[in-house]
Parts: structure tokens; C-alpha cells; sequence
């Protein structure tokens, strides 16, 4: 196993099938003495007494089978140590599990060895992985020209590869940090310097890793972690709860105030709780962790814990455009409901427009209504919630998301920039679909500025159980923390638009004036008395589209129909109530 206090590195190997991945693997782990005793030895003897030649593979294989056995390390990595340090080589058996890993932090690489066969020569695959990389933000990623051996060692070939994939690399903005000639089969050029190669000056394999600095020790920058969970300790009636995650920028020490997006709630760090190692008062990045707070605030996974004093902030908002490579069986396509995970938070949405899209082996551009298999493809994605994230310029590891089309991973890709910034023009067809006047201010743009959505919040109950003062206290409370809130007097409706009874024509008239301020991106707040399912119903389908929150006050009443139920004895706490609520469903959340 990994030693948590010892420098270690993360990398990944790609490269077209049977280009020898395996194979290097197999030499790094038998080379470097990081095989149990006797391993090498025995898959060798099998081999010998089935007449089969022996293969490197098989000896991952068998080291798998072994592994397995241990749940908590996953089949697709293995572990090699250099005098330097630990590494764990991921072999990423496809794009998919690839994009998994590195999108849900499962196994993240910081580099990248890239095989490419020299009798072969450069494959789709030896294209499409460069690109996947370079998209993901791997910017050291090493070249190896694998199988010398069966060129004759011939410097010709070698260097022809090096002209050829480098001038394809150029093309999508990747330096690579070298190219090795191999043959991972023979051990030439893997530890050590080979014969056989007596034209190459550059570094054996594993000297190149040893010479890479590794992002371990980024404490400088920003602190970064996405929730994956809120644990409660169990025990002895003990309140704390854990938010837990995976590090992935900066550090975090005890004392640090944090804040989490998008909801924008926050708190101070009482303790730090890192998994089986000694007790710490810092954490770093690349570190499975936990803290808790010394306030309970109910946040959900999904959220990233930032220092509330950093000062680049991430972007919480309900779109983004990205650039994303697609390996589903049916095209991308505008307008299709499809899951995002960013980092850890999934969220609902659509393609809203293609702006272009690229054969990701041959580089060819074209502008099309879909994105097929193996494109890549810029494009408007939006969202049902808000979502916090990073810019892929930025801090590429949160900038990363995965596409999922029916339960299935189908793409992944990064976040270039926000919606809204540049995305005007396309942002008017929401507003034709208005029945609105057009207006050069659309409803994206005002929920970028105001951080929030508009909502009609909507308060029922029996007669004088509290609505109307919940209603303008929470009207108070919203506007005090800065929002754009209204509230919408029936009084003031009763008097102005009708003959001062509550029916349907009246419903629907509240409907109609509320359409208006929600237009204008306002929290809307109104009260009702006993509401029924049926006047629900038809003010769901009248506010056009806007989201609606139900809050019922005491017993009686459509309460299945409630979002929030609020007891007589709670309406002390009735707007914090509703505010919290309004956080977690991402209406009201903090923009950057
Ligand atoms: P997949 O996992 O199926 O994509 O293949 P891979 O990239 O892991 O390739 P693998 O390491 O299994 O090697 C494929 C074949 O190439 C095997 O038969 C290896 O023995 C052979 N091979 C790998 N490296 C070399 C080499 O340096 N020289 C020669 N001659 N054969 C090699
Ligand atoms: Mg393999």
C-alpha cells in the first residue's frame, strides 16, 4: 500500500490497443523490486508449463486477482517506488472509465505516458488520448515510443514519430515533455540506459518521472473541496458531523472560516479528521478528508468547501459553456435532458447550442446540430439548479465535469466560462418563447446578476395563522441579505383587480401580476388562505415556468401538495425556515 506521509504520484498511461501499455507497466513494477517475491518468477513458470509465451500482462493479471481480494484498491492501478518517491500508475482500460476517474477523483493524474508502437505508428486512439489529456489540463504527459525492438532500434522511425506526433500536439496546444524510445518487452530505456540506443540522449523512463515536480505541495493556491458527504458520528449521543471530500487545491487549517458553494452558507473549522493517520491541524491537497464545523449548518454533497478569505472565488451559476469530448452510442444533442456531474454535485440540464464541434483524431471542424462519438465539441450547457465550479484556465481540476446519458457516463469535458458572459445572442430565444415585448435584458442575465431565481414563494394556512407576517418578514430577511425580494399583498390584489373574494379569477390574477415581478427576477412572496391541490394546479401552470414553493403553516389543509410545512410552534423560525430551504434548492446562492 501507498504510504500516506511519503511523496507520491499519480500517472496515467494511454495509448491505442496493444500498443504495450501493460507491458510498461509490468517492467516499471518487476524493474523497480515493487512485485511481491516470487511473482515475476511463478507467472513465468506458468507460462512455461502451458507452452505459452510469457507476457507482461499477464502478470497484472495475476497481480489483480491478488488486489482484489483487498477492496479498498481498485484493479485498474498499481504501485511502483523509486528511491524518490511512491507512484500509482492508473492503466485506463478506455475514454470512459478514464473520464470517470479523473471527473469523480477515484484516480486523479497529474501526468500522463502516452505509448505509441513504432511499427505501428501513430493510431486514432495515440490522437484521440493526446487530445483527452491536453482537455483534462495533464500538461506533463511523456511520449513513448514503444516496440524499438522490432524496428531494429532505428533512429529514422523514432524520430519520424517525434515530427509527426508533435506537430499533431502542436496543433492542440500540448508541449510534450519528451519523447523515450522503448521496448518496454526487452526493458530498454525503462531504468537505465539501453545499448541499443546509443543516438538517444534524453532520460530512461522512470528518471523522467522522478524528475517531475508533483502538485502535492500546491498549498499557495486557493483551497478546494468538493463535499462527498456529511457523516455523523454515531456514537454516545455525539452531534458532530464530518463534511467529507477529497482535497483538491490549497490547504485548510483548524480555525479557517469556509464558505460552500453555491449555497453560500459558512462556517469556522473546529477540527480537522483525516482517515488513518494521526491526528493534523492542516490538511493538503490530494488528501481524502474531513472537518467539522463549529456551527451546524445543513449543507449536501455537491457543494465546494472554499476559504471564505481566498481570493479568487469559484462561479456558482445555472449554465456554463464547455468544451467536452463525446464517446456516447447516440449523439449529443440540443435540447435532450442529460445529468452533469461537476466535480461531485449532479445536476439536471440541456445542450443549449452546439457552437462547433471536431473530429478529435483528424481535427476536422465542422458546425453541425450534433455531436457524434469521439468529437469534440465547444458547446452551452444549462442548468436546472445552480452549480458551483472553476474555469478550466484556472484550476483545471474543478473546472472538470462528466456528461451522463441514461445512467451512463457518455462524455466529459471542462468549464471554459460562465453562461451569460458571451452567450447573449443565443439567450434571446428564450425570450421569443415569451409572451413578453423583447427585451435586450434576458432571464439568464438577470439571474447571473441577482444569484438567484425567481420564485414565487407562495404561503398558505388556515385563516390568522401567520401568513402575512411570515410573508413580510421573510420579505425584510431576503432583502436585508441583499436579494431582490417582493411581496405581493392579496390585500393589494383584492382591492386593486377584483371584488375582494379569494376564487379562481382571483388566483389566476395573482398569477399574472406575480409573472411580472418574477419576469423582473424577483423572489416573489404572496399569501393565500386554505389553498387547495386544484388552485395549485393552476397557478403551476400559469407562472410561466417559474418555480413555485408552497409553504403551508400548521396542520389541515393539501399538506402533500407543501414544499415546507411549518408548525404554529415553529413560525418564530419561519423565515430561517424558508431561507435555508431557498438555499438548498440553489434559488438564492452565491454568485462570484
Ligand atoms: P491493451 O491493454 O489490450 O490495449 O494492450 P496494451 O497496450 O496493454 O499492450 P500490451 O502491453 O498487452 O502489449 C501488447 C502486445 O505487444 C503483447 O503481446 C506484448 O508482449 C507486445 N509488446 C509490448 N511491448 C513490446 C516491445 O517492446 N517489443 C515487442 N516486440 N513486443 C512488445
Ligand atoms: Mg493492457
Amino acid at each position: 500500500m501507498i504510504n500516506q506521509n511519503k511523496e507520491h504520484m499519480n500517472i496515467v498511461i494511454v495509448g491505442h490497443v496493444d500498443h504495450g501499455k501493460s507491458t510498461v507497466i509490468g517492467r516499471l513494477l518487476a524493474d523497480t523490486g515493487s512485485l511481491p517475491e516470487g511473482k515475476l518468477e511463478s507467472v513465468r513458470e506458468r507460462c512455461r508449463k502451458n507452452a505459452k509465451p510469457f507476457e507482461y500482462a499477464f502478470l497484472l493479471d495475476a497481480l489483480k486477482d491478488e488486489q482484489e481480494q483487498g477492496i479498498t484498491i481498485d484493479a485498474a492501478r498499481c504501485f511502483f517506488k523509486s528511491d524518490k518517491r511512491d507512484y500509482i500508475i492508473i492503466d485506463a482500460p478506455g475514454h470512459i472509465e478514464f473520464l470517470r476517474n479523473m471527473v469523480t477523483g477515484a484516480a486523479r493524474a497529474e501526468a500522463a505516458l502516452l505509448v505509441i508502437d513504432a511499427n505501428e505508428g501513430i493510431q486514432e486512439n495515440s490522437k484521440r488520448h493526446g487530445y483527452l489529456l491536453s482537455m483534462l489540463g495533464i500538461k506533463k504527459i511523456a511520449v513513448l515510443v514503444n516496440k524499438m525492438d522490432l524496428v531494429d532500434y532505428d533512429k529514422t522511425v523514432f524520430e519520424n514519430i517525434v515530427t509527426e506526433y508533435s506537430a499533431f500536439l502542436e496543433t492542440i496546444g500540448v508541449t510534450p515533455l519528451t519523447f523515450v524510445p522503448i521496448s518496454a518487452f526487452h526493458g530498454d530505456n525503462i531504468i537505465g540506459y539501453s545499448d541499443h540506443t546509443p543516438w538517444y540522449e534524453g532520460k530512461d523512463v522512470l528518471s523522467l518521472l522522478d524528475s517531475l515536480d508533483s502538485e502535492g505541495a500546491s498549498d499557495q493556491e486557493p483551497f478546494r473541496m468538493p463535499v462527498q458527504g456529511i457523516y455523523k458520528f454515531t456514537k454516545g449521543g455525539d452531534d458532530r458531523r464530518i463534511v467529507a471530500g477529497t482535497v483538491e487545491y490549497g490547504s485548510l487549517s483548524v480555525g479557517d472560516h469556509v464558505t460552500f458553494y453555491p449555497s453560500g452558507k459558512g462556517s469556522k473549522v473546529k477540527s480537522i479528521e483525516s482517515f488513518a493517520t494521526e491526528k493534523k491541524t492542516t490538511i493538503g491537497a490530494g488528501y481524502a478528508t474531513g472537518f467539522t464545523l463549529e456551527e451546524q449548518i445543513y449543507i449536501k454533497r455537491g457543494e465546494i468547501a472554499v476559504k471564505t478569505d481566498d481570493v479568487i472565488e469559484p462561479i456558482s451559476a445555472t449554465g456554463f459553456k464547455a468544451n467536452i469530448f463525446w464517446l456516447g452510442k447516440t449523439p449529443l444533442t440540443i435540447g435532450k435532458s442529460y445529468n452533469f456531474k461537476v466535480g461531485t454535485m449532479t445536476v439536471s440540464g440541456t445542450v443549449e447550442e452546439i457552437i462547433r464541434t471536431l473530429d478529435a483524431s483528424s481535427l476536422d471542424a465542422s458546425v453541425k446540430a450534433v455531436v457524434d462519438r469521439h468529437e469534440v465539441a465547444e458547446i452551452l450547457i444549462k442548468t436546472n439548479k445552480p452549480v458551483a465550479f472553476d474555469l478550466s484556465q484556472g484550476l483545471a481540476k474543478t473546472s472538470r465535469f462528466v456528461i451522463v446519458d441514461d445512467y451512463e457516463i457518455a462524455g466529459g469535458g471542462i468549464i471554459l466560462s460562465q453562461m451569460g458572459v458571451d452567450t447573449v445572442a443565443n439567450e434571446h430565444k428564450i425570450i421569443k418563447n415569451s409572451r413578453w415585448q423583447n427585451s435586450l435584458v434576458n432571464r439568464q442575465q438577470r439571474v447571473d446578476r441577482l444569484s438567484q431565481i425567481p420564485t414565487l414563494v407562495l404561503i398558505s394556512g388556515g385563516k390568522d395563522s401567520g401568513k402575512k407576517p411570515l410573508a413580510k418578514a421573510l420579505e425584510k430577511d431576503l432583502f436585508e441579505r441583499g436579494r431582490l425580494a417582493y411581496f405581493l399583498s392579496v390585500g393589494n390584489i383584492k382591492y386593486g383587480v377584483d371584488d375582494g373574494r379569494q376564487d379562481q379569477a382571483h388566483i389566476l390574477q395573482l398569477t399574472e401580476v406575480a409573472n411580472v415581478l418574477l419576469d423582473a427576477g424577483n423572489i416573489t412572496i404572496s399569501t393565500a388562505t386554505d389553498l387547495t391541490r386544484e388552485d395549485y394546479g393552476i397557478i403551476d401552470n400559469h407562472i410561466d415556468g417559474h418555480k413555485c414553493i408552497k409553504v403551508w403553516i400548521g396542520d389541515g389543509g393539501d399538506i402533500n401538495e407543501a414544499d415546507i410545512i411549518i408548525k404554529s410552534e415553529e413560525l418564530a423560525l419561519g423565515t430561517n425556515i424558508i431561507t435555508d430551504f431557498l438555499k438548498d434548492q440553489g434559488i438564492i446562492y452565491k454568485g462570484a
